[in-house]
């Protein structure tokens, strides 16, 4: 069996994409023939479940479950778009204290994950915009990390504290942890400084990985998220889809550092 490629969408900023990505990558993965997503919600702010259309506070179980308690990942009983979730709610943000002393707490996503990871393809992991633990445990879990950057100069500046941390986990918890790219979102075409920005990103930070196309600035986004569907379902013709779709197709042929 071929491990899954396990991606991790993290960057500490907030409000960068990382759901909306973590959200419409995972669709688009899923539409290619035999392609297995599961998607995983690690922020307490439960943007992601959200997204997909369940209320967390309505949830029986979340994967705090499987963080705190090392239980079996609770996996959404019903694919949503095409995909498997596992869901969280608040009860996650008491977790970086309930793990305060615990053995080996940077490996609690990595081995729950390990039990599933013949029934995936490719799993995205929608972190949270913080460098704390939960942050750690999704690196420490993943096969890659992508880094969505708005294209902003004060976003583009928080890069050095990201590359940090990801030597950081490299070096301690993680080291076949790779880059699958950075992606430069929300995009306004017709601002000289975000153009700027993103050739300043495609110059500095192409040596490390590909930096992708950049995701248009659209209020069609939130539209769709507030209708719990991804971009595609909302706006099948809208110009973001096809960028979309190439990035799935790039990401899909990434490969497991054995
Ligand atoms: N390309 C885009 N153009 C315009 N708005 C966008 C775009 N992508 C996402 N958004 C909107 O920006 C907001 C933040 O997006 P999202 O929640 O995906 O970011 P995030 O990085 O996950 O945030 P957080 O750090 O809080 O988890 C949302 O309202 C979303 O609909
Ligand atoms: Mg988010």
């Amino acid at each position: 069996m071929t491990k899954p490629i396990i991606i991790a969408l993290f960057n500490q900023s907030g409000g960068v994409a990382k759901t909306t990505l973590t959200q419409n990558l995972g669709y688009h993965l899923a539409q290619k023939k035999k392609q297995r997503v599961l998607l995983v919600d690690m922020d307490p702010q439960a943007s992601l479940t959200t997204f997909m259309g369940l209320e967390p506070d309505e949830l029986s179980e979340s994967v705090h479950s499987s963080i705190i308690d090392s239980k079996p990942l609770p996996i959404y009983s019903q694919l949503i778009h095409g995909m498997s979730l596992v869901p969280t709610d608040i009860n996650l943000a008491a977790s970086e204290m309930q793990l305060a002393s615990a053995i080996s707490r940077e490996y609690r996503l990595k081995n729950a994950l390990a039990k599933v990871a013949d029934d995936y393809d490719t799993i995205l992991i929608d972190c949270p915009p913080s460098l704390g633990l939960l942050s750690i445990i999704s690196l420490t879990a993943a096969t890659h990390i992508l880094v969505p950057i708005q294209c902003q100069f004060k976003s583009f500046k928080g890069t050095e504290l990201l590359l940090n941390t990801v030597a950081q986990i490299h070096q301690n918890t993680n080291p076949s942890l790779q880059f699958a790219g950075f992606i430069p979102t929300m995009f306004d075409s017709r601002t000289a400084q975000e153009s700027r920005t993103v050739r300043a990103i495609q110059e500095q930070l192409s040596s490390i990985a590909t930096v992708f196309p950049p995701i248009p600035k659209s209020i069609a986004f939130a539209d769709a998220s507030e209708r719990r569907v991804p971009l595609a379902l909302f706006d099948k013709n809208h110009p973001a889809v096809s960028i979309l779709t190439k990035i799935a197709s790039s990401l899909e042929k990434l490969a497991v550092k054995s």
